[in-house]
């Protein structure tokens, strides 16, 4: 598989075998336990443990994180599952522990549950690959990039580099790229981890989570943590989701190329300002999303004058639903501080970008937000 381009990856990716009278892609296996007799050994034993489905849908993220290579793929009921699997299972009490200060909105509950267990964390910014300078003595560094939802970019190559003479693994919150905008492994990454519930599967139905990693030894723990928490999808929701990737470059280039055009459109406007897309030439983390990104993603976030502009804004848009989540094919946009965890402006919008004529799109928010500024 590793000669294929991205598409043809996508469209096969885990399948098995074709064989005479059985599908393409076998259906979920509803299944808590497995027959079994003799001496309890897989691969297939019980249902908290392993499930044909997930094998096909890990075999195929694999595929995706790291084309040609060996690498061991854990899939999770949701992306904070996945999150909590790395950074649980990995820090000890007296480890430090060093996250982004300006990443998802619950990774601060992630940190108040490691000093809980008695871990230091320190956090910085994820712009001017600030997090190299709180390292020192660091056992893991967690990355968001693009972070969510500030679209800051962070040079993962040189973070790995520093943060291995350090002697901390790092992992990236790869989420807004998906694999086919981003590959960590390649960049260097200890773990590849992403909420599969946006862009990944982008139908907006089903929540997932993904950990990848070379390492063997990593892989293992990250499974062993999953079998003790029990954080598992269901056999629905990995068939699913292994059925959305065929579509996957397919939704990613539609989303990212309309991205862009949006993004272009209201770096135009005078009563749009904070845009952030590192797809735009002009964005400041350009450089270094154009050296470490295959695709730019479908989140573009801007500024508008005040709360009330930007509710204005979103409740003139008739092709965009106002809607948390992102990545999926319909648009969806929100003012970000309605939930308070997230340090931005009360018009703060973050928008991402669907599968809808670009044209259309582009009409609707252009009128949308002629409309809130009267
Ligand atoms: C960057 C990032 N990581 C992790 C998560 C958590 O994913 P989930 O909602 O699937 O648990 C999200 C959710 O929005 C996210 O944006």
């Amino acid at each position: 598989m590793s000669t294929t381009s991205d598409g043809t990856r996508a469209v096969r990716a885990g399948l098995p075998a074709p064989e005479q009278y059985e599908p393409t892609l076998p259906g979920p296996v509803f299944a808590a336990h497995f027959h079994l007799s003799g001496e309890p050994v897989g691969p297939y034993t019980y249902g908290r443990e392993t499930n044909p489905t997930w094998t096909r849908l890990e075999q195929a993220i694999g595929e995706l994180e790291a084309p040609g290579e060996q690498v061991g793929t854990t899939v999770f009921a949701s992306g904070m599952a996945a999150v909590s699997a790395v950074l649980l299972s990995r820090a000890r009490t007296g480890d430090t522990v060093v996250l982004p200060d300006d990443g998802y909105q619950a990774l601060p509950l992630v940190r108040e549950q490691l000093e809980a267990y008695g871990v230091r964390v320190r956090t910085a910014p994820t712009g001017g690959d600030a997090q190299l300078r709180v390292l020192d003595g660091a056992k893991l560094l967690w990355l968001e990039t693009p972070s969510n939802p500030g679209l800051d970019v962070c040079d993962v190559r040189r973070l790995v580099a520093a943060a291995h003479e350090a002697g901390a693994l790092v992992a990236v919150d790869n989420t807004l790229a998906t694999p086919l905008g981003q590959r960590p492994l390649e960049l260097g990454a200890d773990f590849s981890v992403a909420s599969d519930t946006k862009g990944m599967t982008g139908h907006g139905d089903i929540l997932l989570g993904h950990v990848t990693c070379k390492d063997p030894e990593l892989s293992a723990g990250v499974r062993r943590w999953r079998k003790v928490v029990g954080a598992i999808p269901g056999p629905m929701e990995a068939w699913l989701a292994h059925r959305s990737l065929s579509t996957l470059q397919m939704r990613i280039d539609r989303q990212c190329d309309t991205a862009l055009v949006l993004a272009t459109a209201l770096s135009r406007r005078t009563d749009v300002t904070g845009l952030r897309y590192p797809g735009l030439p002009g964005d400041a983390s350009h450089a270094i999303a154009a050296r470490q990104m295959r695709r730019f993603g479908s989140v573009v976030s801007f500024v508008l004058a005040d709360k009330g502009t930007a509710e204005r804004f979103l409740d003139g848009l008739r092709l965009v639903d106002d809607a948390t989540s992102f990545g999926g094919i319909r648009s969806t946009a929100e003012r970000r501080a309605r939930w308070g965890g997230d340090a931005v402006p009360e018009g703060f919008i973050r928008f991402s970008v669907g599968a809808e004529d670009p044209d259309d799109l582009l009409a609707d928010v252009e009128n949308a937000l002629d409309r809130a500024a009267r």
